[in-house]
């Protein structure tokens, strides 16, 4: 995922926007069977998702870390703080998904899984509009 699509806003915000739109369908599913009281499918469920969030959205955030925002900073010097708390945006998505695979794997799907998963899914947003606006606006 990384190489010149990143680079070009069209490109990287159709790498953001079908990741947030697969991750949305897997959480409603989720929803849906953890309301049913199904534990076992929602364990997969909750599995599917959290694997998904690391194999695109994290797997995207740790190509951007490698490249990307180091070229964005050699071209305006002036967005070192800015990448900064882009990479701290990425910190956090790393750590809610690791709590959440800890909390399935000690109590099943629950509460504090589901609230994680619509945490994770505002800030990737937020993260999102932040990096197109001000890494890949036209200037
Ligand atoms: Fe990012
Ligand atoms: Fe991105």
């Amino acid at each position: 995922m990384s190489g010149p699509s990143l680079h070009k806003l069209t490109a990287h915000r159709s790498i953001h926007n079908g990741s947030l739109f697969e991750a949305r369908d897997i959480l409603e599913v989720l929803e849906q069977v953890y309301q049913e009281g199904k534990a076992d499918h929602a364990i997969l469920a909750a599995r599917t998702l959290a694997e998904h969030w690391e194999t695109r959205t994290i797997a995207h955030a740790d190509s951007e870390e490698e490249g990307f925002y180091q070229k964005k900073l050699e071209e305006n010097p002036d967005l070192g703080e800015f990448i900064t708390m882009l990479k701290r945006d990425h910190q956090l998505f790393r750590r809610i998904i690791g709590e959440i695979k800890e909390i399935i794997d000690e109590h099943g799907v629950n509460n504090d899984v589901i609230d994680r998963f619509k945490t994770i899914s505002v800030l990737v947003q937020i993260h999102n509009h932040d990096e197109e606006t001000h890494l890949l606006g036209e200037h």
